[in-house]
């Protein structure tokens, strides 16, 4: 197969070997069975798709709770060291669901959520309402009275507007609410650069020179309890450094502040990168925490001040590397293209299920998932059914060149904003997510149906198409 083309990702090779699970992508559970399958949380992805169907996302319960305990320990000992504590918290926005939420929670983290629908979750998921930050930059005001009403542990006030928001609705309800500011530190990061400026052009938060003044007026406030700065720089940041800048930016409003009144906390937001591919390596989590401790520490004695308490808002790297995306193979084409031709593997989900590749370009990996091959690699790019060219779930991949119709593909790295970012995009059904531990599986959000999309739509006749039939069949996941 030609494969002389000239925009394969810098850093995606032939692999030695094709149906090799590269370690940092996959769940640790994730193996070949005897017969070459893959298996997740004690489960092979043929079993899988046959009870559930395809597309599924599977969502590794150990991986995700044991990357939930690691982040927290991490960050425990880091505080430790430098003589404080710390709360982490996990980004809801990466997926949330009640089950994750129970699983985060039990493994001893608190919960970021950043809308009612969110908000709604958490709390329906027995979550304590003290261990819940609530975000946003366009808060409603329905939100906000939710928030206090419900007795949420800090709401972060992102503009100067929302103060006296927060401010009234928390009079109203005869409650004096923690708040955070959010303020931007001209600090972004991606990856492993980051910018630094004076001001940051974003939507979020209030720039770090009003830090000061903005912080008095929430503490002329009766109702208001001022707790600290919040800052988060990015998102699938590998290293330190950017998180280390922010900080110490951080750190001079914070002790303009201090001056005052004691300033308790300080929030740095999440951020942690993950591998979605073999040339993708993060820092491990335990040196970006004592990173970042390293900064706040040297930040604090240089200007006096006493280690505030911090916290941390992981989403992305609690939940993505638990989360594998099952898809069956429909068509293949080899399209002849300048400088060779493409080999197009087509599956039945797509951007509705994973949105990423179109929005931002991401990049993915995938193996084949129903038995192992020993036909040669072949660059080739796997495509959804959605009627855009842009549907694109795996830019480009080393797959056999013998994989074809009936085949499945798993692509790994798929927990974090997949089933988040999903549409129902030329009225595709959202798939379920089905959780998987020690050889057995739970739907934990049931599949979509033909019917549970028709039935919002007040325009429609009661019509004579058997929607069953032009779906797919029921499964355990998506009953009829
Ligand atoms: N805290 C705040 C205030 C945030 O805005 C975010 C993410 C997080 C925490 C969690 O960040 P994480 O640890 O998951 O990187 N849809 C994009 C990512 C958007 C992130 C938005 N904010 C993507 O799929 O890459």
């Amino acid at each position: 197969m030609a494969s002389a083309l000239s925009d394969v990702p810098s850093g995606l090779v032939a692999p030695d070997d094709v149906n090799g699970l590269v370690p940092q992508l996959w769940p640790e559970s994730a193996h070949r069975d005897a017969a070459g399958r893959l298996v997740v949380g004690g489960l092979d992805a043929a079993t899988l798709a046959a009870r559930f169907g395809t597309p599924l996302y599977v969502v590794d319960e150990d991986e995700a709770r044991g990357r939930a305990r690691r982040t927290r320990l991490a960050f425990e000992s880091a505080a430790a060291a430098a003589g404080t504590d710390v709360t982490v918290y996990y980004a809801g926005k990466a997926f949330l669901s009640g089950a994750v939420v129970r699983w985060v929670t039990e493994e001893g983290l608190a919960v970021d959520v950043c809308t009612g629908g969110e908000l709604a979750v958490a709390l329906g998921a027995g979550v304590d309402p003290a261990r819940i930050g609530f975000h946003g930059n366009n808060k409603s005001l329905a939100e906000i009275d939710a928030a206090v009403a419900a007795g949420v542990g800090a709401i972060v006030i992102d503009s100067e507007i929302e103060i006296e928001r927060v401010a009234a609705a928390a009079a109203r309800a005869g409650r004096r609410q923690r708040v955070r500011l959010r303020v931007n530190s001209g600090v972004h990061a991606s990856t492993h650069e980051f910018l630094a400026t004076a001001h940051e052009d974003q939507k979020f938060g209030v720039s770090l020179d009003r830090a000061a003044e903005l912080g008095a007026r929430i503490r002329g406030h009766e109702s208001l309890e001022f707790l600290g700065l919040h800052c988060h720089i990015g998102s699938q940041i590998f290293e330190a450094p950017g998180f280390a800048e922010s900080a110490s930016r951080l750190l001079a409003a914070h002790a303009e502040l201090s001056a005052a009144a004691p300033v308790p906390e300080l929030n740095l937001g999440g951020g942690f990168g993950i591998a979605y591919t073999a040339a993708d390596s993060p820092q491990p989590i335990e040196d970006i925490a004592r990173g970042i401790l390293d900064a706040v520490v040297a930040g604090c004695r240089e200007r006096g001040l006493p280690v505030p308490k911090l916290a941390f808002e992981p989403g992305r790297s609690i939940i993505g590397p638990a989360g594998v995306t099952l898809y069956t193979v429909g068509t293949i084409k080899a399209v002849p293209i300048d400088g060779g031709e493409r080999r197009y593997v087509s599956v039945d989900g797509g951007m509705s299920d994973n949105a990423r590749t179109a929005l931002y370009e991401a990049q993915y990996s995938a193996r084949l998932a129903s038995r192992t091959s020993a036909a040669a690699p072949a660059l080739s790019r796997v495509v959804g059914k959605h009627c855009e060219s842009g549907d694109i779930v795996v830019d480009a991949e080393y797959l056999p060149a013998d994989t074809g119709p009936g085949d499945l593909l798993a692509v790994p790295a798929t927990g974090a904003y997949c089933w988040s970012l999903s549409s129902n995009y030329n009225h595709v059904p959202r798939p379920p997510v089905v959780a998987v531990r020690e050889g057995s599986a739970r739907v934990i959000v049931r599949g979509e149906t033909i019917d549970d999309l028709l039935a919002r739509d007040l325009g429609l006749e009661p019509t004579a198409i058997d929607t069953a039939a032009t779906g797919d069949a029921a499964t355990e996941g998506t009953p009829a």
